[in-house]
């Protein structure tokens, strides 16, 4: 993973938009407009380049990622991804579902790091189903392994038995632990490994290997060992205590949904898939939400903290990610928020107006 510092500054970036099914093209929406207000107010430049995958590229091409998505992103800086996935195409076959565009990209492209920050807001504490009490300080870090496991494990099914085999190999282990060491070094230096090593041999060869890097690469880190049934259940009961979680790609996607009930809505959770090179794919956590599509209900918040995330980890630019998120919190603190958390609440496009207006005077603030 690249030092941020490392990567100089740049006043024009290239994005590929990835709007794709659902919600996602709402919460696409919203992000484009804070992106315009951020280059009129920064002086910068983004170049969209907006493509298709999942469900409208099925429609549009039958294949979930065409290989003109493939090729946009090959020349982009990132991509900003809505959601994909819905009822309409449920019963596609194996290699014809949105959900393949999605996974396609992650391999194509190396995302082995998915980061899904978990930071619990003052304003929002009323709005998870958890006490108070355990939700102040919470500030931590999912590092998700996103290219391996059983999600891309050989795979088959008959009428009468079905297989999805989980591999891992030290390579792919220790290229995420490097990850999650170096950015436990700019937090508390301190990573818990969640796994199921008292059964599966796959958690035995990561906690070897995540150990072996910890102690030899990384000895200001101190490396904790937890399973994941436990660290389900002390998610619940001691947050706080957490600071960079690693873990493989199917405990990450479970943990990282139940920990999105800290933060009050899982329309809240930015996140970020990266790779060893530049380019980077930032999604929020939550899905396709085909319940709610189109009638302008849809959370954007997640998605502004996916492109706040872009800036930082992918554009270095700190000072716009620094600004975003500011005005995220001072709208959360007016208490501008959708359905999802008050029945009164404002539409997406209303949260989306309110976060640009404050964006386009915080250059005077
Ligand atoms: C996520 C999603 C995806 C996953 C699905 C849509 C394939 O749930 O990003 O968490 O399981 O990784
Ligand atoms: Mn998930």
């Amino acid at each position: 993973m690249k030092d941020n510092a490392e990567k100089s500054r740049r006043k024009t970036c290239q994005v590929v938009g990835l709007p794709g099914d659902g919600i996602g093209p709402e919460v696409y929406t919203s992000a484009c407009r804070v992106l315009s207000v951020i280059e009129e107010t920064f002086g910068v430049s983004i170049e969209l380049d907006e493509q298709l995958i999942g469900g409208a590229a099925i429609d549009a091409s039958g294949d979930p990622l065409p290989p003109a998505t493939i090729a946009a992103c090959r020349k982009a800086d990132a991509a900003l991804l809505g959601a994909v996935g819905g009822p309409k195409w449920d019963g596609n076959p194996a290699d014809q579902r949105p959900e393949l565009g999605l996974l396609r990209i992650r391999a194509e492209f190396n995302l082995f790091c998915n980061l899904r920050p978990i930071v619990t807001h003052p304003a929002l504490h009323d709005f998870s189903p958890l006490k108070k009490d355990r939700l102040e300080g919470v500030d931590l870090m999912i590092v998700r392994e996103l290219t391996s496991g059983s999600y891309f494990g050989k795979k088959w099914r008959n009428d009468d038995e079905a297989e999805d085999v989980c591999r891992y190999t030290r390579a792919e282990i220790e290229r995420v632990t490097r990850a999650a060491g170096q950015i436990a070094q700019q937090r508390d230096h301190r990573i818990t490994l969640v796994d199921k090593a008292n059964v599966l041999e796959t958690s035995r060869l990561w906690r070897a290997v995540a150990t072996a890097v910890i102690e030899n690469e990384f000895p200001d880190v101190k490396m904790e060992h937890m399973y994941v049934d436990a660290a389900a259940m002390h998610l619940l009961t001691r947050p706080a205590d957490f600071d960079v979680m690693l873990t493989e790609n199917l405990f990450g996607d479970i943990l990282s949904d139940e920990a999105s009930m800290l933060c009050g809505s899982l329309g809240l959770l930015p996140s970020a898939s990266l790779n060893d090179e530049r380019f980077g794919l930032y999604e929020p956590v939550h899905g396709s939400a085909p319940d709610i599509a189109g009638q302008g209900k849809a959370n954007p918040y997640a998605m502004l903290l996916s492109v706040a995330m872009m800036l930082r980890h992918s554009l270095a630019w700190h000072v716009e990610a620094r600004a975003l998120e500011r005005c995220i919190h001072v709208c959360w603190n007016e208490g501008i928020l959708t359905r999802d958390l008050r029945s009164d609440g404002y539409s997406t496009v209303e949260v989306t107006d309110r976060v640009c207006e404050k964006l386009a005077a915080s250059a005077t603030s």
